[in-house]
């Protein structure tokens, strides 16, 4: 079971958040090539064309592509040349997330309070104009060479930043009902996530309000722990993972060596629709790790308890889509998870439709594992 420790909401009732995040603002990947990864994200996810920087707009070292869908935005960055410092990431890391932004009212203050409190500076307060207004950006550096952009907007009325023009395309594929970003996870090096919580509180002013052991999250070859962290609203939630001591290389362990070192493990995108969203996304050819064996099914309503009668989906079409189910005292969630959406077996998505429940479906943990490891196995890499 998941363990509370504390509540977020609780602990900032009296004390002062220093760093009041709005929301998150966007995801910026790093990509080899962002024109075929965005005909990707638009194609199997159905993310929309919104922004574009690139030569054509100015911009000689870079190209960007804006995608959005409902309040999700990710930009994908690939450089133009070999000088630029955006290929040493590439060659180490291959396609990942570089920028987790966070939308605030402050940009300049985001920076200095998280500074002062001892973080690594990624980009000094910039003030970037356009004919729709002003945006101020300030960045730290998070785990291994991930950074948190602190984006301040309300002087903008432009479409994206400053820079971006419109992206205008004739390929419109609809919209498959993804909503926000729920959470987003990182992987950590042996022994560091307490470390890493622990930045998350002093840097940030998170709160850990949830943490799982490695004797809750194993199989029979591998382990992690992991802890959650949330900002003081709750809307940001982070859990940090590191690998635990198994038999065989744990997943976190795969992760490690072939990003070679931490960062962005996965994007957990909510839905309000789970059987329509991984529907469409399966048609589209996205691909997700393996259902969990018909036993998992049957266990559903024992495991679901009180809950079971107010769930709405149906459990044989759940198992025909491979979504797994949790609850805790509060309702339920549905979630699947994609395989890595890059031949490196590193980042991946999931997708999770919130029933009442606030937790993150430690009671799938197993069954989620052993899929990963078939995977792995296939791989060689167990
Ligand atoms: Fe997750």
């Amino acid at each position: 079971m998941e363990q509370k420790t504390q509540s977020p909401e609780k602990i900032f009732k009296d004390a002062q958040d220093f760093l009041p995040l709005l929301g998150t603002d966007y995801v910026e990947l790093y990509v080899g090539n962002a024109k075929q990864s965005a005909h990707y994200y638009k194609t199997a996810f159905g993310f929309q064309s919104l922004a574009y920087a690139g030569l054509e707009t100015g911009v000689r070292d870079r190209a960007s592509y804006v995608l959005a869908q409902d309040k999700i935005r990710l930009v994908l960055t690939t450089p133009l040349n070999s000088d630029s410092p955006i290929n040493e990431h590439l060659v180490k890391h291959g396609d990942g997330v570089k920028v987790i932004a966070l939308w605030v009212d402050d940009a300049t203050k985001s920076f200095e309070e998280t500074t002062k409190r001892g973080a690594k500076p990624f980009m000094v307060p910039t003030k970037e104009k356009d004919e729709f207004g002003e945006v101020v950006r300030s960045g730290i550096y998070t785990y291994g060479e991930t950074a948190h952009v602190f984006v301040e907007r309300k002087k903008y009325k432009g479409l994206f930043l400053p820079g971006y023009q419109p992206w205008k395309t004739e390929y419109n594929p609809g919209e498959m009902g993804l909503k926000y970003i729920d959470h987003m996870v990182g992987n950590v090096g042996w022994g560091e996530m307490n470390q890493w919580v622990k930045w998350y509180e002093d840097v940030m002013g998170f709160v850990n309000f949830l943490s799982f052991d490695d004797k809750q999250i194993h199989t029979e070859y591998s382990a992690l722990m992991s802890k959650v962290m949330s900002n003081g609203n709750g809307r940001i939630k982070f859990p940090i993972n590191e690998p635990a001591e198994g038999k065989q290389r744990s997943q976190i362990e795969e992760y490690l060596d072939f990003y070679e070192g931490p960062g962005v493990q996965h994007i957990a995108v909510a839905t309000d629709d789970i059987i329509s969203t991984v529907s469409q996304l399966r048609e589209s050819g996205v691909e997700f790790l393996s259902a969990p064996p018909h036993t998992y099914y049957e266990q559903i309503p024992d495991r679901l308890g009180e809950h079971m009668s107010t769930m709405k989906e149906d459990i044989g079409v759940l198992e025909r889509l491979g979504i797994l189910v949790d609850a805790d005292e509060e309702g339920y969630l549905l979630q699947v998870f994609t395989k890595p959406v890059e031949d490196r077996p590193t980042v991946f998505f999931e997708i999770i439709q919130r029933m009442g429940a606030k937790g993150f479906g430690a009671g799938n943990f197993k069954a989620l594992f052993e899929s990963i490891e078939r995977e792995q196995a296939k791989r060689g890499t167990l």
